[in-house]
Formats: C-alpha cells, sequence, structure tokens
C-alpha cells in the first residue's frame, strides 16, 4: 500500500502542476471515491482509492512509458525556449509531471525513443555498464566499402582521438547500412561514419536492447508501453 498526498497525486498522474492541482481540489474538481475534500494533503491509497478530476477517474500508475517514432525537426529536450521538443508531441492526456525522453536522438535523427518518468529505468538504460545495444539504419552520402565491417568491428577512432567500442556494421544495399553500437557518445554514428570519410544523410534508430520500434511505424507515431515491454531494452 503506498499513500500519497492529494495533490501530488492528482499532479503526478495528469498534466496539471502541483499548485494547479491544489487549484483543482480548491475548486472542488477532484473528488476522492466519490466525495469532495478540501485538503490537498489529504492522503490518498494509491492502491484503493478513486480520484477523479472534472468527471474523469484518474487510474494510477507509478511510472509511464511511451515509445516514440520521433520525427525530424524536433529536439530530444524537456523543455527548450526556440525548438519543439519530444514532449510538446505527446498528446495532452498522456502528459504528467515529470517526464523526460531516455536519451537523445539528434534533431535530424528519427526513430525509436522512450519517454518516461521512472528515472532509474533511464538511468540503468543510458549505464556504460549495462551495454545496451542500439541499432540504428544510417543512409550515407554514396555506397560503402566491405572494409566498413571490419573498421566497425575494430573499433572506429574519432576525428578527435576517441576510441569507440567495437560494434557491428551490416551493408543492406545502396548507400544503406545497419550499425549496432553499445555506446551513446554525442553524434557517435555520423562521427563514426566521417571518421571512414562517409558523411551520414539520416539517421533512424530502429531498437534499443531487444526493444525494437514497431513494425510499419513512422515518424511521429507514439504509443504506451507497459513496463514489461519497456523492460525489453535489458534483454
Ligand atoms: N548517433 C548520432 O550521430 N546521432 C544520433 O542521433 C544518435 C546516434
Amino acid at each position: 500500500m503506498m499513500k500519497e498526498r492529494l495533490d501530488k497525486y492528482v499532479s503526478s498522474q495528469t498534466a496539471l502542476s502541483r499548485k494547479e492541482a491544489q487549484k483543482a481540489i480548491k475548486e472542488k474538481r477532484v473528488l476522492l471515491n466519490g466525495t469532495v475534500v478540501r485538503a490537498a494533503d489529504t492522503k490518498v491509497d494509491t492502491e484503493c482509492d478513486s480520484v477523479s478530476l472534472d468527471g474523469q477517474p484518474l487510474t494510477y500508475q507509478e511510472y509511464v512509458y511511451y515509445m516514440m517514432d520521433k520525427p525530424g525537426g524536433v529536439v530530444s529536450a524537456t523543455k527548450d525556449s526556440q525548438e519543439r521538443t519530444v514532449l510538446d508531441l505527446l498528446p495532452p492526456e498522456w502528459r504528467r509531471d515529470g517526464l523526460f525522453p531516455a536519451g537523445r536522438l539528434d534533431k535530424d535523427t528519427t526513430g525509436l525513443l522512450l519517454i518516461t518518468d521512472d528515472g532509474e529505468f533511464a538511468h540503468r538504460m543510458l549505464s556504460p555498464k549495462k551495454h545496451v545495444q542500439k541499432r540504428y539504419i544510417a543512409t550515407l552520402d554514396r555506397e560503402p566499402d566491405d572494409s566498413i565491417v571490419a573498421a566497425f568491428e575494430a573499433g572506429i577512432v574519432l576525428g578527435d582521438g576517441t576510441v569507440c567500442k567495437s560494434g557491428q556494421a551490416e551493408i543492406l544495399g545502396g548507400c544503406r547500412v545497419a550499425v549496432v553500437i553499445s555506446e551513446g557518445k554525442y553524434h557517435q554514428v555520423k562521427r563514426m561514419f566521417a571518421a571512414l570519410g562517409y558523411h551520414v544523410e539520416a539517421l533512424r534508430r530502429v531498437r534499443i536492447g531487444g526493444l525494437a520500434l514497431d513494425e510499419g511505424s513512422k515518424p511521429g507515431e507514439v504509443r504506451v508501453l507497459t513496463a514489461e515491454e519497456a523492460a525489453a531494452v535489458f534483454d
């Protein structure tokens, strides 16, 4: 059994800030077990009590996990004064306090991005110690030479001397290459190809650990994942 203050409960399950939740409680828009409660610090049992806001029941979820097929042109941040962020793309009813993208994709990169409010999950997923593998499809400026496969395997040295861990490259035909890496250095895939003399024209992440982007997914799509589905990143 977990007890939570009513204002915290409401703000954690909706897009309302803590202040807005307190206001909603004062305005009698929040019911606890069908009854108006005026005190924001009333304790709610997250398992047994029912809470509604504006007549809509709130189903308590400690954490949420969203799978986004990130489109190009948006930044992987919670807030930005100039640019649209991945959080701006979420349907209003899915927004809640504390959401953030677990990891970053460049503004022009598309594909699999997880958005959650589970800090421990994100920390584990991003920890270099976990070696979670990420698969990308890169479209290069020209057809790659077979030698890139061995170069990825050996560990590419970036322009600034940084040595990358061994990765895998698979030539898919034309200018397309599938790459699997277990690190997350800044612009890593683009810099790996730059070190081999190629420019990445388009980059798409299609898998994190055992979690693959849905078949036929299109940039801009987003769906709710269960905690079990999200945990596939550790498989
Ligand atoms: N590597 C890159 O260069 N860019 C990304 O967005 C992700 C990996």
